[in-house]
């Protein structure tokens, strides 16, 4: 249905998040394919493309496209011009509040203002802010959520059209001589002042968060730091170069930034030698702080890293506990997800959800783990008798 600015060139620069060729036949279509993210909201699943489109509700049960959700009309516009009444953008990766369902999202867009807040409560209002201070066109691609606020952090990756048109390059660039800065923004009065953190951080990347925790005046902000960007840039590929498989040009290691709130000095830290990324946690307790951390992890193979297992971190001991799911056959071990135990169950007691692709043999597979001890392997596995693709993201949908 759709031609891309960036889809014509045959080669590695064929991402598809430019704008499409409007014509007579895509006239008033959305662009894009909701296919990023799926979660929980309001009784329904919400799928998400980032940029493309606008949030798709899915009935959970029958798996029904129900449509664009009700509170579409009310965000705002990502990169691209909206095709129809409804049209906008929405984040692949909100957070929500377990106890009030209030959904913490955003939308970003590669001209000012850069980033828009969207908290969307569970009767289809919205309240928004455009982050006029924004301080450059940063992939928005996560946050992480504290008891107070949403930490929205501006990395030196970004997008802008106009290198597609103009320098005939796909639209994202890795400028290290930007400064990395954070944006506290009031969780609960999203027009509140906002506490922007210059930081002197290292030219790092997180495109994943784990969680956060609060300590006195110490922020913590946990996620797999990648060396860069996992995304095919104009320094490392030519015109006419293969598509890079994901991960294969970067790695990432469980990390922690530390900012002080006192002063405002920040600190990166490594806190893993293993390869790891698609962090997961305990889901109910999004924004209160947590122990539980749930990664892919892997080794390093050449410039990237090759997946192979599960990996849970206690996050205050930093003590973990892995178990190799690849050993000498073609897989994808893909995003992990934690299911409670319980509805009242204790932060991470529960089982730990993965896909497995084994694509060599054309099927796929749900493993599934006891919190209680991973390394003892799978308590359950679900054959899937088709080939499984690549599956980005996905949430545990609870019903009461
Ligand atoms: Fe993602």
């Amino acid at each position: 249905m759709f031609e891309w600015t960036d889809g014509g060139f045959g080669d590695w620069r064929d991402t598809a998040y430019g704008d499409v060729t409007r014509d007579r036949f895509n006239c008033g279509v959305p662009q894009g394919t909701a296919n990023i993210n799926i979660f929980p909201f309001g009784g329904d699943m919400v799928a998400s493309s980032e940029q493309g489109g606008p949030p798709i509700a899915v009935h959970p049960i029958t798996l029904e496209t129900k449509g664009i959700v009700p509170w579409s009309p009310k965000l705002s516009r990502g990169m691209h011009e909206p095709a129809a009444y409804g049209d906008a953008a929405f984040t692949a990766h909100p957070k929500w509040d377990h106890e009030t369902g209030t959904l913490y999202g955003w939308s970003y867009r590669d001209f000012a203002p850069y980033v828009t807040m969207h908290i969307v409560h569970p009767d289809g209002s919205v309240d928004s802010r455009d982050l006029h201070d924004a301080p450059y066109n940063t992939v928005a691609h996560d946050v992480w959520l504290t008891p107070e606020w949403i930490v929205m952090p501006f990395q030196p990756f970004t997008l802008d059209r106009s290198r597609i048109t103009e320098k005939r390059l796909n639209l994202w660039n890795w400028q290290e001589e930007l400064p990395i800065v954070l944006a506290l923004i009031p969780r609960d009065d999203v027009h509140g002042e906002i506490r922007w953190i210059n930081t002197d951080l290292p030219p790092q990347y997180i495109m994943h968060t784990m969680s956060a925790n609060v300590e006195g005046d110490k922020l913590m902000l946990d996620g797999p730091i990648f060396n860069r960007p996992p995304f095919p840039f104009e320094q490392d590929f030519a015109a006419g170069d293969d598509i890079a498989l994901f991960f294969s040009i970067a790695k990432s290691h469980l990390g922690r930034w530390t900012i002080d709130l006192k002063t405002g000095a920040a600190k990166s830290e490594q806190l893993s030698d293993r390869p790891s990324e698609l962090p997961k946690v305990d889901e109910r307790f999004y924004g209160r702080g947590y122990t539980w951390g749930y990664q892919v992890g892997g080794v390093v193979k050449r410039n990237g890293m090759s997946m192979n297992s599960l990996v849970v971190t206690n996050m205050r001991t930093l003590s973990d506990q892995t178990y190799q799911i690849r050993t000498d056959q073609p897989a994808a071990i893909l995003e992990a997800t934690f299911a409670p135990r319980s509805p009242d169950s204790p932060e991470g007691d529960g089982y730990i959800i993965v896909p497995v692709s084994w694509w060599g043999d054309k099927r796929g597979e749900f493993q599934i783990f006891d919190t209680y001890d991973i390394t003892k392997g799978p308590i359950c596995r679900i054959d899937l008798p088709f080939f499984m693709g690549w599956t980005p993201h996905g949430h545990w949908m609870d019903f009461r």
